[in-house]
């Protein structure tokens, strides 16, 4: 017995399905607490490590989730997301290298961050601080996943216009697309702006219980509206990912077996698929499929890559 659904949000998709490859700095933004923006980022960036490629994790969120949730503590790092943005530290200074994973480093952050937002205000290029940081370091990472606040304030907006793409996390319960009208018209104005190349590129449906028609409802919705920018890999509710962030662990360490770890795998691997879709010598080049494990750990997980993981809790 599911009550009447909201409507959809039906404002027309920005561009076509996919044509051009993702991008190589993605915000995972949403301004929606609780929709699975941090639990994505740090087991995605884990994911992605696993499969060897070299991936920075940017923890832009003031709460600092993503980097308790990759093991990370205080006595870990000086300098952090704050320093860097205030112009008082280089992303290199600030970095903390080979998190649980050779190919995994992680900007970790403070609550400190939640200054920015008035210590920039009246900043002249307050909005381009994180693109700045970025440039002379990007080249050295196949991937750059930055974990955004739920809000759209001045961090979220550094994050946007750093960003090649825009990776939006769905929950599938109601109103998972009503709220996001705010979003793409933010992503509107940075493109008309300051970043005319980011683009919504991927969304990633959370949360999913196969059981529930409001599940599936959600999904059919996210696929019309977003066509195939929608991963096929939904990720299942799971009890393990709910877990693993309070031993400081990537899901991928702390239960490799569970369907939540399949899951972030093959979220991974269609990554790096569509990254290389257009890559010059793409497919030759680095074909997720040869992609070998990093941690003895994670070898079962590197599972089909195309297979939707099943929605039951492992
Ligand atoms: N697939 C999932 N299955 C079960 N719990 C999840 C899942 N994804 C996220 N959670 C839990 O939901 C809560 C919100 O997720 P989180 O990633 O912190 O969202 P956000 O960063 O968007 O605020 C957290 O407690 C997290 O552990
Ligand atoms: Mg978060």
């Amino acid at each position: 017995m599911v009550p009447a659904r909201p409507a959809p949000y039906t404002s027309p998709p920005q561009r076509t399905p996919i044509e051009e490859p993702v991008g190589r700095i993605l915000a995972i933004a949403n301004q929606k607490g609780g929709v699975g923006k941090t639990t994505t980022a740090v087991n995605l960036a884990a994911s992605l490590a696993v499969a060897e490629q070299r991936t920075l994790l940017i923890d832009a969120d003031p709460q600092g989730n993503a980097t308790s949730g990759c093991g990370i503590s205080r006595d870990d790092f000086s300098a952090h997301t704050y320093d860097v943005l205030l112009g008082e530290a280089t992303i290199d200074q600030a970095l903390v290298r080979g998190v649980q994973f050779r190919h995994l480093d992680v900007l970790p952050t403070t609550p400190d961050l939640a200054a920015v937002e008035v210590e920039l205000v009246d900043v002249e290029d307050r909005v381009t601080r994180m693109r700045d940081a970025l440039a002379p370091i990007r080249d050295r990472y196949d991937v750059i996943l930055i974990d955004c606040p739920p809000s759209l304030g001045l961090i979220t907006l550094n994050m946007l216009v750093a960003a090649d793409a825009l990776l939006i996390p769905l929950q599938c319960e109601y109103y998972a697309l009503e709220g996001l009208s705010q979003l793409l018209s933010t992503v509107q104005r940075v493109q008309d702006s300051v970043n005319p190349a980011l683009d919504v590129d991927a969304v990633l449906l959370t949360m999913y219980d196969a059981r529930l028609n409001l599940s599936r409802q959600v999904a059919a919705d996210a696929r019309a509206h977003f066509g195939d920018r929608v991963f096929q890999t939904v990720i299942p509710r799971n009890i393990r990912l709910a877990e693993a962030p309070s031993f400081g662990k990537p899901i991928v360490v702390y239960d490799v077996a569970s369907v939540g770890a399949q899951a972030y795998m093959a979220v991974a691997h269609e990554l790096i698929a569509r990254m290389n879709s257009a890559a010059p010598d793409a497919s030759a080049a680095n074909p997720s499929s040869q992609a070998a494990p990093d941690a003895p750990a994670a070898t079962s997980s590197a599972s089909d890559p195309a297979s939707p993981a099943s929605s039951h809790d492992a």
